[in-house]
């Protein structure tokens, strides 16, 4: 039987997603993307799971990237479905309504780069490189990396990265704010993405759901609309049971406990 390419697992409410093609430094050829749609599926319908970590498997990547071995017959008609599937991946892990750190152990170049930078919050250890380098293959990125990535490090140093192609270091990638944390081993990567995914866990699950519909709409719209949505969510996050829990613990000086309603 062949190996799965992508692996699921689910462990005290925190689900991990693999990518394991590690001899193919996990690069992205349609099997994975649709593994990894499905996956991300089952994470955000399991009412188990509160968080999401995605990872690649093996010590050199991430992802290197969408499969190059898929470009070459492709012309810009029959290319269409392949970014399309790697943009609606994107997206949908970016509306999840549970939060998905990417902890980013190796190469995250090309969509590698832009599925981590879908995720809501990015890890990485010293041996991970970023970069968009689709501009060496006579090509530009096609799964939102010229739109995700000017809105985290800001247009400048976006186009630098996108017109180069030069990978970055885990130190850059920190200094530009594409990486949240940096970690000295593959292993302290996996132990402070568990810690911050058990930390996420216990928070209250509508309350992390509004507040990433409004930090994901702050892009999209107007001040004024942004303001607006924000405060529909703050009225509906008060008619939440984990509301009357946060607010009574506090006044009683007692830990809360959220049941995610
Ligand atoms: N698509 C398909 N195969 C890929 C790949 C990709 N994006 N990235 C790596 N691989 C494969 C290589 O072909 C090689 O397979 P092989 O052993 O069967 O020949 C294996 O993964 C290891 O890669 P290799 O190039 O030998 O390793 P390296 O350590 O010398 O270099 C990289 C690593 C990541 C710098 C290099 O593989 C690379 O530049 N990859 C492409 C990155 C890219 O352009 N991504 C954007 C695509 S749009």
């Amino acid at each position: 039987m062949s190996e799965e390419v992508v692996l699921y697992s689910v462990d005290s409410s925190i689900a991990t997603i693999t990518i394991n093609r590690p001899k193919k430094y996990n690069a992205l050829n349609s099997e994975v993307v649709k593994s990894l749609h499905e996956a991300f599926n089952k994470a955000e319908d399991d009412q188990d799971v509160r968080v999401i970590i995605l990872t690649g498997a093996g010590e050199k990547a991430f992802a290197a990237g969408a499969d190059i071995g898929e470009f070459q017959d492709k012309d810009g008609n029959t290319v269409l479905p392949l970014a399309e599937n790697g943009q609606n991946l994107c997206k949908f892990i970016e509306s999840m309504s549970k939060p998905v750190i990417a902890a980013v152990n190796g190469f995250a170049l090309g969509g590698g780069c832009e599925i981590a930078m879908a995720c809501d919050i990015r890890y990485a250890s010293t041996n991970a490189r970023f970069g968009q380098p689709e501009i060496n293959l006579g090509i530009i990125p096609g799964f939102g990396g010229t739109v995700r990535l000017p809105r985290i490090v800001g247009m400048g140093i976006a186009k630098e990265l996108v017109y180069t192609g030069d990978q970055i270091k885990a130190e850059e990638a920190l200094r530009i704010g594409l990486i949240n944390r940096m970690f000295v081993s593959v292993e302290e990567l996996m132990e402070g993405t568990k810690q911050l995914a058990t930390n996420l866990a216990a928070k209250p699950g509508v309350a992390i759901r509004l507040a990433k519909e409004s930090l994901n709409n702050a892009f999209e719209m107007t001040l004024e609309k942004n303001l607006e949505f924000e405060v529909r969510q703050f009225s509906a996050v008060f008619n939440t049971e984990d509301k009357q829990e946060g607010v009574d613990a506090f006044l009683a000086k007692r830990e809360p406990s959220f049941k995610h309603k």
